[in-house]
């Protein structure tokens, strides 16, 4: 049996063409350390890592920013502790989303027990803010906006460009959660006004799991305290956590295979166009989304959760199985067509809380550069047959 991935948004399958040769080349040939040793190998090393942060820097159009501005950490989530956790004192007040995943929701609500309170501004069902609503809830403690910049439950973009303006008018900090987005839509540090954006290496950027970080604004820089402190292989005359980028930040040996790879992933990315992929990417989330709409309008079996059109959307869908136990219905999936989704609240509980999906959860498909109109139309075809939306004739496993 054929296997088609459409998890895509747990992490990107295939990896960019060369991150797997590139990650084994350097475990191979030279695995040696970075700031560490005085000999070419390491200096090498140090310059690929330096060329990263100067394509992460393109990347997410930071011209005001230096390559030092761009720190590495493990994922998105590490980044947005070490932000969140380093920035917040108690008394201070900041704004959410009501879509968010739990690498914001947890960090917050641990600050909460230190005297940090926060506001979820609202959002429509269908996971769009309302950010006409989040005027009232500023107070003069607020201090911070933090948000995803696309649901990894059901698609929605929240409209950044907007909330930016909204952050300048407030004088808050502004942090974008950019997992779902990043390699998938264009991200303009300057144009929305960004104080720092948390990626993650192995989602849309299509670099190794254990590769992620954030690109800080130097005016946010004094405001945190790092979170993890340790050698560095710079300064090491003093037990003082160094002052200056990326040092700060950055304690301990990095995942230098894994910055490796996301450099080979980068310089991919930079070799294709991102806007034919994501137009590629939002096709196969239309033809998922018409096909289940045109075969079950009224959502009998096959509802599906949030948006229904392209519009301010990822390629992220979520349905449900009313008639039918979704965790067995993406079990059927896997085991019987092959098709491996993910089922469950996907980190998000306030996400499904405002879509109504709480806590049932959804059954999430999630669409990627190399996913086919063939494996999607395949997909639709094994959740009707689940679901006895329509009877298909044959043997239709044999054909996946
Ligand atoms: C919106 C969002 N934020 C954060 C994360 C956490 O990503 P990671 O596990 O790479 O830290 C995810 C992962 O699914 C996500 O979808």
């Amino acid at each position: 049996m054929n296997k088609i991935y459409l998890d895509q948004a747990s992490t990107s399958f295939p990896k960019a063409p060369s991150v797997a040769d590139t990650v084994y080349r350097y475990l191979s040939d030279s695995p040696v350390n970075v700031s560490r040793g005085s000999y070419e190998a390491a200096y090498s090393v140090e310059e690929k890592i330096f060329e990263t942060r100067e394509q992460l820097r393109r990347l997410f159009h930071f011209t005001s920013g230096k390559s030092k501005n761009v720190i590495f950490t493990p994922n998105i989530t590490t980044s947005l502790n070490i932000l969140l956790k380093g920035l917040l004192k108690p008394g201070d007040h900041i704004l959410v989303s009501s879509m968010e995943h739990n690498a914001v929701m947890r960090p917050l609500v641990q600050l909460q027990k230190h005297g940090i309170s926060f506001d979820r501004i609202p959002c429509a069902p269908d996971g769009s803010l309302l950010l006409d609503q989040a005027d009232a809830l500023i107070k003069p403690s607020t201090r911070l906006l933090v948000c995803l910049h696309g649901s990894n439950v059901c698609g929605t973009l929240m409209p950044v460009e907007q909330i930016g303006e909204f952050c300048q008018k407030y004088h808050l900090f502004f942090i974008l959660d950019t997992a779902q987005t990043a390699g998938s839509i264009p991200i303009d540090m300057e144009k929305l006004h960004l104080s720092a954006l948390a990626f993650t290496g192995h989602k849309g950027l299509r670099g190794p799991q254990g590769t992620g970080g954030f690109l800080i604004r130097n005016e946010l820089i004094p405001e945190i305290t790092p979170l993890i402190s340790g050698g560095t292989g710079s300064i090491s005359h003093t037990e003082e956590v160094p002052d200056f980028l990326p040092d700060r930040f950055e304690p301990g040996t990095p995942n230098i295979p894994g910055i490796l790879g996301l450099h080979a992933a980068l310089s991919d990315l930079e070799q294709t166009s991102m806007k034919e992929t994501f137009r590629h990417e939002l096709k196969l989330t239309e033809i998922f989304i018409e096909k289940i709409l045109d075969a079950d309008p009224d959502g009998k079996h096959i509802r599906i959760i949030g948006k229904r059109d392209l519009e301010n959307r990822c390629p992220v869908v979520s349905v449900q199985t009313p008639e039918i136990d979704m965790a067995l219905a993406a079990y059927e999936l896997d085991s019987t067509y092959g098709i491996m989704t993910r089922v469950g609240l996907h980190c998000a509980p306030s996400a499904h809380k405002t879509l109504g999906t709480y806590p049932a959860g959804t059954i999430r498909f999630s669409f990627g550069p190399e996913n086919t109109q063939s494996e999607i139309e395949q997909a639709v075809e094994a959740l009707f047959r689940i679901t006895g939306t329509r009877q298909i004739e044959g043997d239709f496993t044999h054909g996946i």
